[in-house]
C-alpha cells in the first residue's frame, strides 16, 4: 500500500491531529479489555497471597485465592486467565511427575475456577520447567535436553489439564513435534473443543528473568535454553516455526517476548493471518514498573502505549501482567 497525498500546503498532515475528536475518529488501532489474557501464579497452601519482589504488583496465590483473581478478571471483562504453577526447589524432581498429576496446583486451580466462573477462559502452561529439578522445559539426559521423551510427557500434561477443564492449552516448551502430538492426544481423548495456543516463536530471552523467580526456577536452572528456544538474531525461522505449528494443529500462535519482537508479530500476522498473540513477558513488565516506581515514566500511559504497540503490530491479543490494571483504565 502506498498512501497518496498532494504536496504541502494542500496536504497538511497535522489537520487530522488537531483535536481529540478527530484523533479518535481516525485512529487505526484500538485496545480493548477483550484483547487481554492475564497470567497468574498459583502455589500450594490456603489463604496465601504472596507479593513477588521481582515483579512489583504481582502476587502468587494459593488455589482458593486464584479463584478470587478469576472473579476479578470476570468482573473486569477480561476474557481469559493463564495459570503458571510455582514449585519450590525441594518439591522439584528429575522425572517431573508433578506435571501430569491431576491433583497438582494447576489442575486444582482449573477445576476451582471453572466451578466458580465457568465463562472465564482458562489457559495453561505446558512445559516441564515448573516441575523440573534443573529448571529446563524438557527432560535432561547428560548434557542434552531430549526431545521425543519430553513430548510424550507434555502430552500427558496436556491431557491432565484438559481433563481438569482447561479451555486453551499453552505449550511453551519449544520441543519439535509437540503440537501434532498434543492435538492427536486431545482428539483421541474426546477433547475436540480444547484449543491450542502455541508458543510458536519463543526466543531464548533474558527478559524471562523475573518469571523464573516467580515459578521458583531461577535457583534450579542449569545453563540456558538456547538449544530449544530461538536465537534473538533470527526472524525467518519464526515463520518456519509458526507454519509448522499451524500445520500440526495449533488454533492460535504466540510470539514471545513482546515489545522487543514486534517485527516478528507483524511478519507472522501478515504471512499467515492466524489468530496471533504476543506475550509481554515478566522482564518487560518489571522494567516499566521499576521506571514508574522511580518516577521516570508515567505508569498508566507507558502501560497503555506498550499494549497498543501490540495491536499496531498486528496482534489480536496480548498476555500481560498488566491485564487487570489496563482493564480498570479501559473500563474508566
Ligand atoms: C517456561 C516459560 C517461561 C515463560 C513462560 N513459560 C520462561 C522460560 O522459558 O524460561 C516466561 C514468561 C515471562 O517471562 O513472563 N516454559
Amino acid at each position: 500500500m502506498r498512501p497518496v497525498q498532494a504536496p504541502y500546503p494542500t496536504t497538511r498532515l497535522r489537520r487530522p491531529r488537531q483535536n481529540q475528536q478527530i484523533r479518535d475518529l481516525v485512529r487505526q488501532n484500538t485496545l480493548t479489555v477483550k484483547d487481554l489474557i492475564w497470567p497468574v501464579f498459583v502455589r500450594s497452601g490456603e489463604g496465601i497471597e504472596e507479593p513477588l519482589t521481582s515483579m512489583p504488583g504481582v502476587i502468587r496465590r494459593s488455589v482458593d485465592r486464584i479463584v478470587h483473581a478469576a472473579e476479578e478478571a470476570a468482573d473486569l471483562g477480561i476474557p481469559a486467565i493463564c495459570i503458571f504453577p510455582y514449585t519450590r526447589l525441594e518439591d522439584r524432581t528429575e522425572d517431573c511427575a508433578g506435571a501430569w498429576d491431576p491433583e497438582n496446583n494447576t489442575n486444582r486451580a482449573i477445576r476451582a475456577i471453572k466451578a466458580a466462573v465457568p465463562d472465564l477462559l482458562v489457559m495453561t502452561d505446558v512445559a516441564l520447567d515448573t516441575y523440573n529439578i534443573n529448571g529446563h522445559d524438557g527432560f535432561v539426559e547428560g548434557e542434552e535436553i531430549v526431545n521425543d521423551r519430553t513430548v510424550e510427557a507434555l502430552v500427558k500434561m496436556t491431557l491432565a489439564q484438559a481433563d481438569a477443564g482447561a479451555d486453551i492449552i499453552g505449550p511453551s516448551d519449544m520441543m519439535d513435534g509437540r503440537i501434532g502430538a498434543m492435538r492427536a492426544g486431545l482428539e483421541a481423548a474426546g477433547h475436540q473443543r480444547v484449543m491450542i495456543l502455541s508458543y510458536a516463536a519463543k526466543y531464548s530471552s533474558a527478559f524471562y528473568g523475573p518469571f523464573r523467580d516467580a515459578v521458583g526456577a531461577s535457583g534450579a536452572l542449569k545453563g540456558d535454553k538456547a538449544t530449544y528456544q530461538m536465537d534473538p538474531g533470527n526472524s525467518d525461522e519464526a515463520l518456519r516455526l509458526v507454519e509448522r505449528d499451524l500445520r500440526e494443529g495449533a488454533d492460535m500462535i504466540m510470539v514471545k517476548p513482546g515489545l522487543p519482537y514486534l517485527d516478528i508479530c507483524r511478519r507472522v500476522k501478515d504471512a499467515f493471518g492466524a489468530p496471533t498473540f504476543a506475550y509481554q513477558v515478566s522482564g518487560e513488565y518489571s522494567m516499566i514498573k521499576a521506571a514508574a516506581d522511580n518516577g521516570w515514566v508515567d505508569e498508566d500511559k507507558t502501560m497503555m502505549e506498550s499494549l497498543m504497540a501490540f495491536k499496531r503490530a498486528g496482534c489480536d491479543g496480548i498476555l500481560t501482567y498488566f491485564a487487570p490494571a489496563a482493564a480498570r483504565l479501559l473500563q474508566g
